[in-house]
């Protein structure tokens, strides 16, 4: 074996996650640095069920791949393409953990090395719903739509309870509760590449929070994740998704960002987050393939 293997937790694996993510970003990839943080962090370590990391090292240089248990029942894997014949391994790896019944794993369809890799360990595809990621040129933003009895601004440090139960409203199905809690975002907040300049709220009238858009901008790349979006029930359809989202990609464009991204779902069962997308002008690029293992 030609990689050394190190295992830890999440919180301890996260930052090299991430900068290995971004190292090999490109549109054909699936994993971003936000959306790791959020994946991460977006609940206390209590209330997921997360499993540990193994990170894969060249011997003469940084991480070339990971594999992480997000679940006893779920992979996540990332691989430098240049280091594809890793990918077999640490599918292994996970395996060895000895998960009981079926797993399962997500691999942008564009992943060929992961594809080729979770083959040859036995992992087929699924069909599942599935995601489409869209970008968007953060060159050509249109304006947010002025909506009278709303105003749009960035949160501040202080105020993660209220922009948790912001998300929980949008998010909770109705007599269920979305895990976000105050404590869950405070610790997002100090995760990097966290900023509260790029977490958005529109306000009504009265001052409350309403509807969400969190921007995870990656500096190396200038890729500006939107993850994620919400807007209560009792205030859809009026706009304020759209213009919450672009005041958040607007300011995620001063601060350098050049590509907005965001990944909707992309099967039938659930079109209206990437109507939304479309129509602030965010292009569908390629989709997530699901594959399971039986045990
Ligand atoms: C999806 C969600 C954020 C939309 O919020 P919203 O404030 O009602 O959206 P907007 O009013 O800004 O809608 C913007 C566009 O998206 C379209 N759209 C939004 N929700 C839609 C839905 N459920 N079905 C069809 N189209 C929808 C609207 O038609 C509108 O297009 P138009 O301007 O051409 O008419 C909201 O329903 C929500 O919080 N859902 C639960 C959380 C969620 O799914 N978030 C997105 C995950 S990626």
């Amino acid at each position: 074996m030609r990689y050394v293997e190190s295992v830890a937790g999440i919180d301890e694996a996260l930052p090299a996650m991430q900068e290995l993510a971004s190292r090999i970003w490109a549109p054909t990839s699936r994993h971003h640095p936000g959306q790791l943080a959020w994946s991460a962090r977006y609940a206390l370590p209590a209330d997921l069920d997360h499993g540990p990391v193994a990170l894969f090292r060249d011997p003469a240089g940084p991480v070339v791949a990971w594999a992480w248990a997000e679940a006893p029942d779920w992979l996540e894997l990332c691989v430098d393409p240049a280091h594809s014949e890793v990918a077999a391994e640490a599918a292994r790896w996970f395996l060895g953990l000895g998960a009981k019944g079926p797993v399962r794993t997500m691999v942008l369809e564009t992943e060929a090395h992961v594809l080729a890799g979770l083959a040859e360990e036995g992992f087929e595809v699924e069909e599942q719903p599935w995601f489409t990621h869209h970008s968007l040129d953060l060159g050509s933003l249109p304006p947010a739509a002025d909506l009278p009895g709303y105003s749009f601004r960035a949160v501040a440090p202080g105020e993660a309870e209220d922009r948790a139960a912001c998300h929980r409203a949008a998010w909770a199905p109705p007599g269920g509760s979305s895990r976000v809690s105050g404590a869950a975002y405070q610790r997002l907040m100090a995760t990097p590449p966290y900023r509260p300049d790029l977490d958005w709220v529109a306000v009504d009238g009265a001052g409350a929070m309403v509807a969400s858009c969190l921007v995870w901008l990656d500096d190396r790349t200038g890729v500006a994740l939107v993850e994620p979006v919400g807007c209560h029930p009792d205030h859809r359809g009026r706009g304020l998704a759209a213009a919450v989202s672009l005041s958040a990609l607007r300011a995620a464009r001063d601060l350098g960002g050049r590509t907005g991204l965001v990944c909707p779902r992309g099967d039938d069962g659930y079109p209206g987050p990437q109507r939304l997308y479309q129509a602030m002008g965010f292009v569908p690029g390629p989709r997530t393939l699901t594959l399971r293992r039986d045990a």
